[in-house]
């Protein structure tokens, strides 16, 4: 029995093999198995093949490399599915009249996970990571998910997994049913074509999920009105948590075919809507960040083991320590134990000659605050190669944030270590060049705005409620404080208008959004045209996962383009009239809606 697939004819992506009576099937399409056309085609050819294959008693699924099956191919998303659907294939490995046993280490992700639900048996290394992602996508699962989780380990606990999107791993996976035996970390397969074997012997046949409705609960009417409720508070503004609820409902009032369509239709329509499309915008979006142009992967990079934090540098305590990394902090830092220290964090005020002493000859020097002028003070450093930025987001710790300015003179291996550091902080690192950090400047702007708003007569309650209202968590981001009203304040408004000679007025809730919003993009544009941010997309993973911009927007540079740039062009032409040159559109802005052009068409990033 060879690969299903012909040879080149298409790059194969399955393997098809048999010992004994057990074929064995992997996926073998790196780097995660996504089930893009050609490995769905592979399966069913596989499945098929194997079915018919005389000698063959079961079928174990596995996956090559890192992990069972990430799940389906995103970037297919936003069309029809070619060669066969995901849901369609589904339905035919779960008729397959052979016993076929999922074997799952690293992910099960989404489709990958609803791959091993239509399967008959599910084993599942201690460590694997089962989930059904898709509600971070703005999607409800697409392939089954929501009618076979819950057949197989309940409605409450299939609400949970599916509306939170959070995975868990294979030993609370056995526990809740979701498997049915654990492997040895390194012996998968092994054990996989013993169970399967087993299954044989014991002539259990297959077991279909679809078949059994004894764990769902459609009688607790409760349960869903509480989840609805939980989603409502805890995912603001999302739609796909309430549909992953009307969906987990579905399975346990509709037969199962009418759950599955039911199913599908929730997820196309969201499919194509503006969260899902926003949600999917910022999950690539946050892999390219990584990526810098000019800095190979393979850069070398220095062991960071010890971290010391200078006076001044405390606010990124929290990112360090949270995730493990030893800290000597200012109050307790001796010129020894900072010496021992691979990353020296300082605030970006001080003199480099006492850095240059303090830190050890391979420590990278990192500067904080809002806007440091990082070339200025390398240029008076006797290293400046090892010289970083650092800044978390408005909140470092409640943010995923980490923004890492590179210097004329940073050397690759700083940067590359700066980079990779962020990733193992478990945070998206986003590298700038030196006009300040991305999050504070563009604040900076937003606070600007929100400021003036308030002087032209916005009352500070209706300034949070309309942001708030758009989906901007403004609570960490020093505006909605700020503007917290009282008579002393209300004055101290009025007389600042007076002195300024602005008449105040009723400001609309329209006019309070797109002058911020607007500003906020400009400001944005312009950091994309001085080159301090990379690219577009940069900008938008920096205000998603730092400073409160809801993911179902896709960031500030990914709602300008759906708004449209030359609207956005004329709305700041005008108000640039009225209000001022700081609306001036940015120069980039410009020339984007003079050629019909978006932020985030292809070829914008600069090394
Ligand atoms: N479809 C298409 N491409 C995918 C993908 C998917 N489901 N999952 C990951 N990729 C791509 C990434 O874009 C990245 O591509 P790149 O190298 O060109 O940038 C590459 O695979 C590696 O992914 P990355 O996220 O960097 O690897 P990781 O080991 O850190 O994480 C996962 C792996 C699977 C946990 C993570 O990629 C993930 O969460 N994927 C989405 C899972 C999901 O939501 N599935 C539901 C879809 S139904």
């Amino acid at each position: 029995m060879g690969s299903p697939n012909s040879p080149g004819s298409r790059k194969s992506v399955t393997d098809l093999r048999r010992t004994g009576a057990i074929a064995i099937l992997t996926l073998a399409s790196p780097p995660v198995n996504a089930l893009s056309e050609a490995l769905r085609l592979g399966i069913r050819d596989a499945i098929t093949a194997a079915g018919e294959d005389l000698e063959v008693g079961a079928i174990v699924v596995i996956g090559a490399g890192r992990m069972f099956c990430g799940g389906a191919d995103i970037t297919e998303f936003g069309r029809p599915w070619q060669g066969i659907g995901l849901g369609a294939l589904l339905d035919r490995v779960e008729d397959t009249q052979k016993p076929v046993v999922a074997a799952i280490h690293g992910m099960a992700l989404g489709g990958g996970l609803e791959l091993a639900l239509a399967c008959h048996y599910r084993i599942a290394t201690p460590s694997a990571r089962l989930g059904q992602p898709e509600v971070k996508l703005g999607l409800v699962p697409g392939a089954g998910g929501t009618q076979r989780l819950p057949r197989l380990i309940g409605t409450e606990k299939a609400l949970d997994m599916i509306v939170s999107g959070d995975p868990i791993d294979g030993r609370t996976a056995l526990d809740l049913g979701l498997v049915d035996a654990l492997a040895a970390e390194d012996r998968l397969e092994a054990e996989a074509i013993a169970f399967a074997e087993r299954v044989i012997a014991e002539e259990r046949g297959p077991r279909r999920i679809r078949d059994s409705d004894a764990r769902l609960e459609p009688g607790r009417v409760g349960l869903f009105a509480a989840a609805r409720e939980a989603a409502a508070r805890r995912y603001r503004g999302f739609e796909a948590p309430q549909a992953c609820i009307a969906c987990v409902e579905a399975a346990g009032t509709l037969p199962f075919a009418e759950g599955l369509a039911f199913e599908e239709r929730t997820f196309f329509a969201l499919m194509m809507g503006e969260p899902s499309i926003a949600q999917r915008h910022a999950f690539f979006a946050e892999r390219e960040a990584g990526k810098i142009p000019d800095l190979p992967a393979a850069t070398p990079k220095r062991p960071v083991r010890r971290v010391a934090l200078l006076a001044g540098a405390a606010d990124l305590a929290e990112v360090f320590s949270s995730a493990g990394l030893p800290v000597v902090l200012g109050e307790t830092a001796t010129p020894e134990t900072v010496g021992a220290c691979d990353l020296v964090v300082a605030p970006a005020d001080g003199p480099m000659a006492r850095l240059d002493a303090l830190a050890g000859p391979d420590a990278i020097v990192a500067l904080t605050g809002a806007e440091p002028d990082l070339d200025a003070l390398a240029a008076g450093s006797a290293h400046p190669e090892r010289v970083v930025g650092l800044r978390a987001g408005a909140s470092a710790s409640g943010d995923r944030l980490l923004e890492i300015m590179r210097g004329r003179a940073t050397a690759p291996d700083v940067l590359a270590t700066a980079m990779a550091l962020g990733r193992s902080l478990g945070r998206v690192a986003v590298a700038t060049r030196p006009g300040g950090f991305i999050g504070p400047r563009m604040l900076a702007r937003l606070r600007r705005e929100a400021d003036r708003l308030i002087l032209d007569g916005a009352s500070p309650a209706q300034l949070a409620r309309v942001l708030d209202g758009f989906g901007l968590a403004t609570a960490g981001l020093g505006l909605a404080d700020r503007a917290v009203a009282s008579p002393e304040r209300d004055e101290a408004v009025r007389l600042a208008a007076d002195h300024a000679g602005i008449h105040r007025r009723a400001v609309s809730d329209d006019e309070i959004l797109e002058r911020c919003l607007d500003s906020l993009v400009n400001e944005g544009a312009r950091l994309l045209d001085e080159g301090v941010a990379l690219r577009a997309s940069d900008i938008d993973v920096v205000w998603v996962t730092g400073y409160g911009w809801p993911a179902y927007r896709g960031g500030p540079m990914h709602w300008a383009d759906g708004l449209g740039l030359p609207l956005l062009r004329d709305r700041l032409r005008s108000r640039a009239e009225n209000l001022g040159p700081d609306f001036a559109p940015s120069p980039l802005l410009e020339r984007l809606a003079a050629e019909g052009r978006r932020f985030g068409d292809p070829g914008r990033a600069q090394g």
